[in-house]
């Protein structure tokens, strides 16, 4: 048995979830694979830098008091002065960091910083942060290998575990080509238009539901669906792809008379991303809405669903799908990414 330090650097949507099933899963963990756990960093912008080496309580940090950022809240869960990550990564002894930061698309920035820092001190990195994959995974990694820790990021994409599957069950695949529905608030913002509201109400949906960027224009305008279109690509197809050369159209520009009459023909739209190797051996790919038809493997995504379809080499098409996922579905990337770094050191 070994308990594991916890970091968690952002604390959202996503760090909420995982806390909680952090608690739930307490008991399989320990059981089955002999790991303990307790959470001895928690950093945000508004919170700031704190560390606890003796570990912080999981309530206290779900507390409401702590969400709106009281400083009465901080100092009774004990509060130590790191000013920077790597400060803080020290005072926290930390074993595993959580990257949880907000997506900053265009240079995965502070983010891609924090995981360096992270991996340099010697802990293993578990990421949702898509950021971190499109400007840094070649360096990251490397990086993770040198100092023998791992860097994964299975909740990045699609709240599946796809990165896994690849690197654990299919061996010597050459992929093709894939095509996907990989982002929930346009799905959900989509439906809402089909049934005659406004776009401004499925936008407000999707953040009730917690789906959201942080910013929802990183959605509607397929940032979102861009990043994890290139996390895929130079991950699973070892394609060095920037998000530039991603040609990208979001959904803004959608009639909702269009979208309802193209509901009522069988060929709603979806915010389509793809990618395929030329002839030339680059990596072609694109974002944009697309009408999708009723026996199309994409179909099988409605509202917050999420779909890939992979052509590989051996498997002319392999389809995931993973039905109204939600944020436990992030936080089990996340957990089970956790488990698979460290079930080999206890
Ligand atoms: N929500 C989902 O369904 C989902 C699914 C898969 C992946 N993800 C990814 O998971 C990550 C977190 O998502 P979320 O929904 O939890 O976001 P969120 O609710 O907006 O929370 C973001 C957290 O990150 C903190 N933060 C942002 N920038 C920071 C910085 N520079 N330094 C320190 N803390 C910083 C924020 O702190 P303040 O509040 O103090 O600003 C906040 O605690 C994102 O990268 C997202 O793309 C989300």
């Amino acid at each position: 048995m070994k308990t594991f330090n916890l970091c968690f650097l952002g604390f959202g949507n996503v760090g909420h979830a995982l806390v909680r099933l952090l608690g739930e899963k307490s008991a399989e963990m320990r059981e089955e694979y002999g790991i303990e756990w307790r959470i001895t960093g928690m950093a945000t912008r508004r919170a700031g830098w704190i560390a606890s080496a003796e570990g912080l309580a999981s309530e206290s940090l779900l507390s409401a008091e702590f969400a709106a950022g009281s400083s009465s809240s901080q100092s009774r869960i004990g509060v130590s002065p790191p000013t920077n990550v790597r400060e803080w990564l020290e005072a926290a002894r930390c074993d595993v960091m959580f990257e949880i930061t907000s997506l900053e698309p265009l240079t995965g920035q502070p983010a891609v910083e924090h995981v360096r820092a992270a991996l340099e001190s010697g802990a293993h990195v578990v990421t949702a942060n898509k950021g971190t994959i499109v400007h840094a995974y070649r360096e990251l990694r490397a990086l993770a290998l040198s100092r023998g820790r791992h860097f994964l990021f299975d909740a990045t994409v699609a709240d599946m575990p796809v990165f896994s599957l690849f690197r654990e069950c299919l061996p010597a695949v050459r992929l093709q080509a894939f095509r996907g529905i990989f982002n929930s608030t346009t799905g959900v913002i989509l439906e809402e238009m089909e049934r005659g509201r406004t776009f401004a109400d499925g936008v407000r949906r999707a953040q009730t539901l917690g789906v959201t960027e942080t910013d929802p224009a990183y959605d509607v305008d397929g940032w979102d669906a861009a990043v994890k279109t290139c996390a895929l690509a130079n991950v699973l197809m070892d394609a060095p792809l920037s998000l530039d050369e991603i040609e990208r159209e979001g959904i803004r520009g959608l009639d909702a008379e269009d979208v309802r009459a193209a509901r009522a023909a069988g060929r709603p739209y979806k915010l389509v991303s793809r990618a395929e190797r030329t002839a030339e051996g680059r990596i072609a790919a694109r974002v944009g809405a697309e009408q999708i038809a009723a026996d199309d493997p994409l179909a099988a995504a409605g509202g917050t669903s999420l779909v890939i379809n992979f052509e590989l080499d051996i498997l002319p098409g392999l389809t995931l799908t993973a039905h109204h996922p939600d944020l436990r579905s992030t936080a089990y990337g996340l957990l089970s990414d956790f488990i698979n770094a460290v079930r080999a050191e206890t």
